[in-house]
């Protein structure tokens, strides 16, 4: 089911959604893992065991994480600045951190409009600070689940205009997508309802960097966490781009994407961001 929660403009974003009766806590959730790695405070137990038996076959996942973060700030950074996009679809949006997709985007361009997709309770009783938006802006949230993308179009038309481009933000959930639920198709759906000159930008855990340690990570996950990951090959991620011309420097290393500084840290993530043309 799909739940919206009213928009946010002029930083108004006062509204409580804060139902934590839904919040599975005897589970790990993906959600919550990746705000432990991210040394935020919304885990429990479970997630941090969860998260600590994957940092055992993959230390670099700490890296890894953090790294996304800050390709995610660069990629929409680039979006608002260089490509001139002011509307932006964020589906698996996490638990609030530093450098949300409205701050970045409304830094640059105050009247950027943003709508937040994430499927997990705990972001949902978090949406207020996803709200509060700059005065000339507007966010909202939706409470929508990526496998159904039809009622997140519905509903995100309410404050995006699909007529003007869109950047479409897809930053570390494809890999929850299993291949039974057809990840390329769900795609291809969300890039067929936004107009020439949207964006996809993308990041997924790669199944081919370090790939012991990540297929040992992987397995770890799906052991000890509710929903399951598939990590995937390069060629794999780049079907998703499938009919987009990628931006340069095309499909790499999520820390040698527009890079701001100099990194060699262990990063086994693939990241592109591809126009529609
Ligand atoms: C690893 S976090 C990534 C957060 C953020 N996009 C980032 O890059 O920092 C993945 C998020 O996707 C959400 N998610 C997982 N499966 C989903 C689904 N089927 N529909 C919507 N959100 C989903 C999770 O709840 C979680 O908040």
């Amino acid at each position: 089911m799909t739940e919206a929660v009213p928009a946010s403009a002029g930083g108004h974003g006062d509204t409580t959604h804060g139902d934590l009766s839904r919040v599975d806590t005897g589970n790990a959730h993906i959600a919550r893992v990746y705000d432990y790695w991210l040394g935020g405070k919304d885990h429990f137990a479970a997630d941090r065991a969860a998260g600590d038996a994957v940092i055992q076959a993959y230390p670099g996942v700490i890296t890894t994480v953090r790294a996304n973060r800050a390709l995610l700030a660069r990629m929409v950074r680039y979006l608002a600045d260089e490509a001139g996009i002011a509307q932006f679809l964020d589906i698996g949006t996490g638990i609030p951190s530093a450098n949300n997709t409205h701050e970045v985007a409304q830094s640059v361009t105050p009247n950027a409009r943003i709508v937040y997709v994430d499927n997990d309770p705990i972001v949902l009783a978090h949406a207020r600070a996803l709200l509060v938006s700059s005065p000339a802006g507007a966010t909202s949230y939706l409470d929508a689940d990526l496998r159904d993308p039809g009622p997140i179009l519905d509903q995100a038309a309410d404050l995006l205009d699909f007529s003007q481009p869109v950047a479409v933000m897809l930053m570390g959930v494809m890999h929850l997508i299993s291949d039974e639920d057809d990840p390329s198709g769900i795609v291809a759906r969300l890039m067929s309802a936004v107009p020439p000159g949207s964006y996809l930008a993308l990041s997924h855990p790669a199944a081919d960097i370090d790939a012991d340690a990540m297929a040992d990570a992987q397995r770890r996950q799906n052991q000890m966490q509710a929903e399951q990951v598939t990590f995937r090959r390069r060629d794999e991620v780049a079907r998703f781009f499938d009919g987009l011309k990628m931006i340069e420097p095309g499909l790499v290393r999520a820390p040698e994407w527009h890079p701001d500084t100099q990194s060699e840290a262990q990063v086994a993530l693939w990241a592109g961001l591809g126009q529609k043309a």
